[in-house]
C-alpha cells in the first residue's frame, strides 16, 4: 500500500467507527433490556475511542481526517428489530477486523501500528461478547 492508500484505509475505518458510534448510541437509547443497553453503551464508548485514535493516526501520518459518517449508519438504523440490528452491527465489527488485519502489516509507524493492534483486539473481544449475548 502507498502512504495515500494507508491514509485512505484509516479514513474509511474512521467513517465506519463514527457510523458505529451513532448506531450504538441510538440503539442503546431504544433498548429496554438493561443488559443489552449496557452492551451497546460499552460498544459506543469503544467506537468513540477508536474515532479519536484514528483521527490522531491520520494526522500523525500527515493526512486530513475525514469528517464523514459511513453509510453503515443509515443501513443499520433502517433495521427496526434491535436484536437483528445488533447482529448487523457485529457484521460491521467483523468487517473492521478484516480491514485491520490487512492494513496493520502495511503500517510502518510503530505507535500507529500498536494502536491499530489494540483496536483489532478490542473488536475481536466485542464481537465475542455480542455473539455470547
Ligand atoms: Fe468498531
Amino acid at each position: 500500500m502507498s502512504p495515500q492508500e494507508v491514509l485512505a484505509a484509516l479514513n474509511e475505518l474512521l467513517e465506519a467507527e463514527r457510523a458505529g458510534a451513532w448506531v450504538a448510541r441510538q440503539s442503546a437509547s431504544e433498548a429496554g433490556d438493561e443488559a443489552m443497553k449496557a452492551l451497546l453503551q460499552d460498544i459506543q464508548h469503544d467506537e468513540v475511542r477508536w474515532c479519536g485514535m484514528l483521527m490522531r493516526a491520520v494526522r500523525t501520518l500527515e493526512g486530513e481526517p475525514s469528517s464523514a459518517v459511513g453509510d453503515f449508519r443509515r443501513k443499520a438504523l433502517a433495521i427496526a428489530d434491535l436484536h437483528e440490528r445488533l447482529v448487523f452491527l457485529n457484521k460491521g465489527q467483523a468487517w473492521v477486523v478484516r480491514r485491520l488485519e490487512r492494513l496493520i502489516p502495511e503500517v510502518g509507524h510503530a505507535e500507529v501500528k500498536a494502536e491499530l493492534e489494540a483496536m483489532l483486539a478490542a473488536h475481536r473481544h466485542n464481537i465475542a461478547r455480542a455473539e455470547a449475548f
